[in-house]
Protein backbone atom coordinates (compact mmCIF):
# COMPACT_ATOMS: atom_id res chain seq x y z
CA UNK A 1 0.00 0.00 0.00
CA UNK A 2 1.17 3.32 -1.27
CA UNK A 3 0.41 5.85 1.94
CA UNK A 4 0.76 9.96 1.57
CA UNK A 5 1.12 11.47 5.13
CA UNK A 6 0.51 15.88 5.28
CA UNK A 7 1.66 17.73 8.17
CA UNK A 8 -0.31 20.29 10.02
CA UNK A 9 -2.63 22.03 7.27
CA UNK A 10 -2.83 25.79 8.25
CA UNK A 11 -5.55 28.17 7.36
CA UNK A 12 -6.65 28.94 3.85
CA UNK A 13 -3.31 29.04 2.41
CA UNK A 14 -2.74 25.49 3.81
CA UNK A 15 -6.48 24.22 1.89
CA UNK A 16 -5.89 25.75 -0.98
CA UNK A 17 -2.41 24.10 -1.88
CA UNK A 18 -4.01 21.15 -1.14
CA UNK A 19 -7.03 21.74 -3.35
CA UNK A 20 -4.17 22.29 -6.10
CA UNK A 21 -1.88 19.74 -5.52
CA UNK A 22 -3.06 16.91 -3.72
CA UNK A 23 -5.18 15.14 -6.52
CA UNK A 24 -2.29 15.04 -9.07
CA UNK A 25 -0.15 13.99 -6.23
CA UNK A 26 -2.62 10.97 -5.85
CA UNK A 27 -2.46 10.38 -9.66
CA UNK A 28 1.10 10.54 -10.18
CA UNK A 29 2.41 8.35 -7.76
CA UNK A 30 -0.30 6.45 -7.28
CA UNK A 31 -0.81 7.26 -3.63
CA UNK A 32 -4.22 4.89 -1.95
CA UNK A 33 -4.90 6.64 0.79
CA UNK A 34 -4.08 10.00 2.52
CA UNK A 35 -3.63 11.33 6.18
CA UNK A 36 -3.01 14.60 7.05
CA UNK A 37 -3.21 16.43 10.34
CA UNK A 38 -5.94 18.98 9.93
CA UNK A 39 -5.66 20.50 13.34
CA UNK A 40 -4.99 24.16 12.36
CA UNK A 41 -7.44 23.93 9.10
CA UNK A 42 -9.84 26.61 10.17
CA UNK A 43 -8.09 29.90 9.94
CA UNK A 44 -5.15 28.19 12.46
CA UNK A 45 -7.49 27.11 15.17
CA UNK A 46 -9.51 23.55 14.70
CA UNK A 47 -11.16 22.16 12.12
CA UNK A 48 -14.95 23.43 10.92
CA UNK A 49 -17.65 20.61 9.90
CA UNK A 50 -17.50 23.05 6.54
CA UNK A 51 -13.80 22.51 6.25
CA UNK A 52 -13.70 18.87 6.76
CA UNK A 53 -16.12 18.25 4.36
CA UNK A 54 -14.11 20.23 1.55
CA UNK A 55 -10.96 18.43 2.58
CA UNK A 56 -12.77 14.90 2.62
CA UNK A 57 -13.71 16.49 -1.45
CA UNK A 58 -10.08 17.74 -2.25
CA UNK A 59 -8.59 13.92 -1.92
CA UNK A 60 -7.73 13.08 2.41
CA UNK A 61 -8.85 10.27 3.50
CA UNK A 62 -8.29 10.42 6.66
CA UNK A 63 -7.37 13.23 9.43
CA UNK A 64 -5.87 13.54 12.67
CA UNK A 65 -5.80 16.45 15.16
CA UNK A 66 -3.56 17.38 18.52
CA UNK A 67 -3.96 20.33 20.96
CA UNK A 68 -6.10 22.53 18.53
CA UNK A 69 -8.61 19.34 17.88
CA UNK A 70 -11.21 21.42 20.18
CA UNK A 71 -10.95 24.79 19.23
CA UNK A 72 -14.10 24.71 16.69
CA UNK A 73 -17.03 23.35 18.51
CA UNK A 74 -19.10 21.66 16.01
CA UNK A 75 -16.11 18.84 15.01
CA UNK A 76 -16.78 17.50 18.37
CA UNK A 77 -20.40 16.83 17.63
CA UNK A 78 -19.24 14.25 14.34
CA UNK A 79 -15.55 12.93 15.84
CA UNK A 80 -17.64 9.79 16.76
CA UNK A 81 -19.07 9.71 12.36
CA UNK A 82 -16.59 11.12 10.31
CA UNK A 83 -12.69 9.67 9.88
CA UNK A 84 -11.15 12.03 12.04
CA UNK A 85 -9.04 11.06 14.94
CA UNK A 86 -8.16 12.59 18.26
CA UNK A 87 -5.02 11.88 20.27
CA UNK A 88 -5.39 8.48 21.52
CA UNK A 89 -3.94 9.06 25.24
CA UNK A 90 -6.95 10.74 26.63
CA UNK A 91 -9.38 10.11 28.78
CA UNK A 92 -12.10 7.39 27.23
CA UNK A 93 -14.95 9.48 27.91
CA UNK A 94 -13.56 12.06 25.68
CA UNK A 95 -15.67 12.20 22.35
CA UNK A 96 -14.05 10.57 19.02
CA UNK A 97 -11.03 8.50 18.92
CA UNK A 98 -7.71 7.94 18.56
CA UNK A 99 -6.99 4.95 16.42
CA UNK A 100 -8.70 3.21 13.18
CA UNK A 101 -8.28 0.36 11.09
CA UNK A 102 -8.74 1.20 7.12
CA UNK A 103 -8.96 -1.71 4.73
CA UNK A 104 -6.72 -0.59 1.81
CA UNK A 105 -6.98 -3.20 -1.31
CA UNK A 106 -7.42 -5.72 0.70
CA UNK A 107 -4.63 -4.91 3.60
CA UNK A 108 -5.78 -3.61 6.57
CA UNK A 109 -3.69 -0.05 8.10
CA UNK A 110 -3.85 0.41 11.84
CA UNK A 111 -3.57 4.43 12.40
CA UNK A 112 -2.54 5.93 15.55
CA UNK A 113 -2.85 9.87 16.76
CA UNK A 114 -0.78 10.38 19.30
CA UNK A 115 -0.17 13.84 21.44
CA UNK A 116 3.21 14.25 23.12
CA UNK A 117 3.71 15.04 26.93
CA UNK A 118 6.05 18.16 26.73
CA UNK A 119 4.60 22.27 26.52
CA UNK A 120 1.08 20.09 25.91
CA UNK A 121 -2.00 20.10 27.73
CA UNK A 122 -2.73 17.33 30.17
CA UNK A 123 -2.88 13.75 28.57
CA UNK A 124 -1.67 10.31 29.60
CA UNK A 125 1.43 9.08 29.15
CA UNK A 126 1.86 8.72 25.48
CA UNK A 127 4.44 6.06 25.48
CA UNK A 128 2.14 3.66 27.76
CA UNK A 129 -1.00 4.28 25.96
CA UNK A 130 0.72 3.90 22.87
CA UNK A 131 2.14 0.34 23.33
CA UNK A 132 -1.79 -0.16 23.98
CA UNK A 133 -2.94 1.66 21.12
CA UNK A 134 -0.58 -0.59 18.98
CA UNK A 135 -2.12 -3.60 20.43
CA UNK A 136 -5.88 -2.76 19.82
CA UNK A 137 -5.18 -2.00 15.85
CA UNK A 138 -3.00 -5.33 15.52
CA UNK A 139 -5.70 -7.65 17.58
CA UNK A 140 -7.76 -6.36 14.41
CA UNK A 141 -5.73 -8.06 11.85
CA UNK A 142 -3.97 -4.58 10.94
CA UNK A 143 -0.11 -5.53 10.22
CA UNK A 144 0.74 -2.09 9.27
CA UNK A 145 0.45 0.93 11.91
CA UNK A 146 0.80 4.36 10.90
CA UNK A 147 1.35 6.79 14.35
CA UNK A 148 1.24 10.72 13.91
CA UNK A 149 2.69 11.68 17.04
CA UNK A 150 1.54 15.04 17.32
CA UNK A 151 4.16 16.36 19.49
CA UNK A 152 6.76 19.37 20.86
CA UNK A 153 9.94 17.25 21.55
CA UNK A 154 12.25 15.68 18.87
CA UNK A 155 13.51 13.40 22.11
CA UNK A 156 10.17 12.27 22.93
CA UNK A 157 9.31 11.27 19.05
CA UNK A 158 12.89 9.64 18.84
CA UNK A 159 12.40 7.64 21.98
CA UNK A 160 8.89 6.50 20.32
CA UNK A 161 10.53 5.52 17.40
CA UNK A 162 13.32 3.41 19.56
CA UNK A 163 10.65 1.99 21.73
CA UNK A 164 8.21 0.34 18.99
CA UNK A 165 10.59 0.22 15.55
CA UNK A 166 9.85 -3.66 15.75
CA UNK A 167 6.25 -2.94 15.94
CA UNK A 168 5.25 -0.47 13.68
CA UNK A 169 5.47 1.01 9.87
CA UNK A 170 6.01 4.28 10.37
CA UNK A 171 5.51 7.29 13.03
CA UNK A 172 5.51 10.81 11.83
CA UNK A 173 5.65 13.98 14.09
CA UNK A 174 3.36 17.09 13.52
CA UNK A 175 2.63 20.00 15.53
CA UNK A 176 5.60 21.95 15.49
CA UNK A 177 4.98 23.00 12.04
CA UNK A 178 8.52 23.30 11.00
CA UNK A 179 9.76 20.24 8.91
CA UNK A 180 13.06 18.32 10.17
CA UNK A 181 15.68 16.74 7.84
CA UNK A 182 15.68 13.30 9.62
CA UNK A 183 13.72 11.06 7.17
CA UNK A 184 14.59 7.82 7.37
CA UNK A 185 13.68 3.84 7.07
CA UNK A 186 15.13 2.21 10.53
CA UNK A 187 14.86 -1.21 9.93
CA UNK A 188 12.14 -1.17 7.85
CA UNK A 189 10.17 1.72 10.22
CA UNK A 190 9.99 5.10 8.34
CA UNK A 191 10.65 7.76 10.84
CA UNK A 192 10.35 11.97 10.78
CA UNK A 193 10.52 13.69 13.78
CA UNK A 194 8.30 16.37 12.42
CA UNK A 195 6.95 17.06 8.38
CA UNK A 196 6.24 20.69 8.85
CA UNK A 197 3.05 22.54 8.18
CA UNK A 198 1.54 23.01 4.80
CA UNK A 199 -0.03 26.58 4.25
CA UNK A 200 2.29 30.07 4.76
CA UNK A 201 5.85 29.44 5.05
CA UNK A 202 6.87 33.14 6.02
CA UNK A 203 5.81 34.58 9.03
CA UNK A 204 5.55 32.89 12.13
CA UNK A 205 5.09 29.06 11.86
CA UNK A 206 2.03 29.71 9.48
CA UNK A 207 0.51 32.63 11.05
CA UNK A 208 1.21 36.67 10.34
CA UNK A 209 4.73 37.99 12.46
CA UNK A 210 2.82 40.67 14.30
CA UNK A 211 1.01 39.08 16.68
CA UNK A 212 3.56 36.42 17.79
CA UNK A 213 6.43 39.29 18.05
CA UNK A 214 3.69 41.25 20.29
CA UNK A 215 3.14 38.53 22.31
CA UNK A 216 7.01 38.06 22.94
CA UNK A 217 7.59 41.50 23.52
CA UNK A 218 4.98 42.63 25.75
CA UNK A 219 3.94 38.60 27.57
CA UNK A 220 0.12 39.80 26.78
CA UNK A 221 -2.30 38.13 24.11
CA UNK A 222 -2.50 38.93 20.95
CA UNK A 223 -4.89 37.38 18.15
CA UNK A 224 -3.00 35.42 15.16
CA UNK A 225 -3.90 36.31 12.07
CA UNK A 226 -3.21 33.79 8.97
CA UNK A 227 -1.87 35.99 6.25
CA UNK A 228 -4.42 36.92 3.35
CA UNK A 229 -1.22 36.87 0.98
CA UNK A 230 2.02 34.49 1.33
CA UNK A 231 4.79 32.39 0.02
CA UNK A 232 3.28 28.86 0.18
CA UNK A 233 4.44 25.26 1.03
CA UNK A 234 2.92 22.24 0.69
CA UNK A 235 4.46 19.12 2.50
CA UNK A 236 3.83 15.33 2.28
CA UNK A 237 5.60 12.36 2.67
CA UNK A 238 5.12 9.12 0.39
CA UNK A 239 5.70 5.90 1.58
CA UNK A 240 5.66 2.15 0.26
CA UNK A 241 4.16 -0.65 3.38
CA UNK A 242 4.52 -4.22 1.92
CA UNK A 243 3.75 -6.81 4.92
CA UNK A 244 3.73 -4.54 7.50
CA UNK A 245 7.77 -3.19 6.53
CA UNK A 246 8.17 0.49 5.28
CA UNK A 247 9.69 -0.46 1.85
CA UNK A 248 10.31 3.31 0.23
CA UNK A 249 9.95 6.44 1.11
CA UNK A 250 10.58 9.92 -0.06
CA UNK A 251 9.05 13.72 0.98
CA UNK A 252 8.57 16.09 -1.90
CA UNK A 253 7.50 19.91 -0.77
CA UNK A 254 5.30 22.03 -3.57
CA UNK A 255 5.81 25.62 -3.17
CA UNK A 256 3.54 28.19 -5.04
CA UNK A 257 6.77 30.31 -7.07
CA UNK A 258 9.51 27.44 -6.70
CA UNK A 259 10.50 24.65 -8.31
CA UNK A 260 9.41 21.43 -5.88
CA UNK A 261 11.94 19.36 -4.47
CA UNK A 262 12.07 15.65 -3.58
CA UNK A 263 14.00 14.07 -0.76
CA UNK A 264 14.65 10.12 -0.39
CA UNK A 265 14.66 8.44 3.15
CA UNK A 266 17.61 7.30 4.62
CA UNK A 267 17.94 3.67 4.26
CA UNK A 268 19.35 2.96 8.27
FE1 LIG B 1 -0.36 22.47 14.46
FE1 LIG C 1 -0.47 21.21 17.68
Amino acid sequence: MRIGFIGDVVGKPGRDMINVHLKALREEFGIDFVIANTENASHGFGLSVKNANELFGMGIDMMTGGNHTWDRKDIVEVLDILPILRPYNLPSSVAGRGAEIVDINGSKLGIINLMGHFSMPMCDNPFIKAKEAVAFVKEQGAKAVFIDFHAESTSEKAALLAMLKDEVSAIIGTHTHIGTDDLKIDEGTLFLSDIGLSGCRDGVIGVDEKAPINRFLTGLPFAFEIPKNCKKIFQMVIFEIDDGVCMDAFKIKIYDDKEREITKALHE
